[in-house]
């Protein structure tokens, strides 16, 4: 970089760029993508039809205020649309947090092991972000709240978390919030949440009605299945979502991610089916995995649509034999050492043909 030339924030050069999950085999060919945690049963064909049926219109300006989408989310999750803002996937909301509440020199607190934008995030920011260790890979609330400092404005928890796939209990979550000073913001990222039965599985939409500093993300990239139409969500108290509004993309959702979004809210019987469905071929990848505890593997539980699988060190089971094993039998993966897990593979749940393709692999690579 020429010293006179432009000179990047300090702060920004000390970012680690996102690693998307490889969509592509070394050898070429078809691959089986399990490395981004996507819906492998794609969207409701109620949303393939909307899109087509509105390509047509597409050279008009969408709705920058997403507002039929906002009133849809309020009815099913029974909250106020004015308290919803969207966002080009819930990645944009989670990166303005810490752009409106940190200054440079400020901290921002997640869970190690914890999704790849919170770091990033905090960076953008200029903030520090502030690793908290866990607890046999579940998110350890005490330690989140001996990480805060006196300099700390938000705290970013996903829960299910990515990529462990463990989750804390409302009881917990309850207590996370207690303990934090009123000033900081705790951002409780449910990318996952529409893999549990329960509408509210950890009380964060609950808490994000009343409490003066507490938001939710949402997506509609995991379960919904429209990961390639970027549309995401937060809710919270009207002096934050204000902020959010301030500094969102004009126009952050594409004409055809609205109605994608919106068919796909008023589809939750797709959402129920996949989440049997993911429930089941999990069950069956974890029982593989057990199958193998000998040769050192071991799953960790998940609540979400993928599976830490835990490997030993060396030897044809370790994390780099198996990826390499796997990805030659056309199946993609993630190894995620950079997040602090060189011992570890982040499998997405897949089709029913897709988890008999890689139990055969794995059993294959492991006999
Ligand atoms: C925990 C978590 N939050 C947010 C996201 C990003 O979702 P979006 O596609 O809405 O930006 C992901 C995607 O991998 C995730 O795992």
């Amino acid at each position: 970089m020429a010293a006179n030339g432009p000179q990047p924030n300090p702060w920004i050069t000390a970012i680690r760029a996102y690693e998307p999950g490889r969509a592509r085999l070394r050898q070429g060919g078809e691959a089986i993508k399990l490395s981004a945690n996507e819906n492998p049963w794609g969207p409701s064909p109620a949303v393939v039809e909307v899109i087509r049926a509105h390509a047509h219109g597409v050279h008009r300006y969408p709705d920058g205020s997403a507002r039929r989408l906002r009133e849809r989310l309020a009815a099913l999750h029974d909250l106020e649309p004015e308290r919803i803002v969207c966002g080009t996937g819930s990645d944009e909301l989670l990166n303005l947090v810490p752009l409106i509440y940190c200054r440079p020199g400020d901290s921002v607190v997640h869970v190690r092991h914890g999704f790849m934008v919170y770091p990033i995030a905090a960076r953008r920011a200029g903030a520090e972000p502030l690793a908290a260790p866990d607890r046999d890979y579940v998110a350890d609330v005490d330690a989140l709240l001996g990480t805060v400092r006196s300099d700390t404005r938000v705290v970013f928890l996903a829960n299910p978390n990515n990529p462990t796939g463990t989750m804390i209990d409302r009881a917990a979550l309850a207590h996370l919030h207690a303990g934090l000073p009123p000033h900081v913001v705790l951002v409780v990222d449910q990318a996952y949440a529409e893999y549990l039965d329960d509408p509210d599985p950890d009380g964060a939409l609950a808490l994000a009605r009343w409490a003066p500093n507490v938001i939710v993300t949402r997506t509609f990239s995991k379960i919904y299945g429209l990961g390639g139409l970027r549309v995401g969500w937060a809710t919270g108290p009207a002096a934050i979502m204000t902020e959010l509004d301030r500094v969102r993309a004009p126009f952050p959702i594409s004409t055809l991610g609205l109605v994608a979004a919106e068919t796909a809210v008023s589809d939750q019987d797709w959402v129920a089916r996949c989440r049997a469905a993911t429930r089941i071929q999990r069950a069956r990848l974890e029982a593989a995995i057990a199958r193998h505890a000998h040769r050192g593997l071991r799953a960790v539980p998940s609540s979400a649509n993928f599976v830490l699988v835990l490997c030993p060190d060396e030897g044809p089971c370790s994390a780099p034999a198996l990826l390499a094993g796997l990805e030659d039998r056309g199946i993609l993966v993630r190894h995620l050492p950079s997040q602090g897990l060189p011992q570890a593979l982040r499998i997405t749940v897949g089709t029913e043909d897709e988890t008999s393709r890689l139990i055969a692999a794995l059993d294959e690579l492991a006999a």
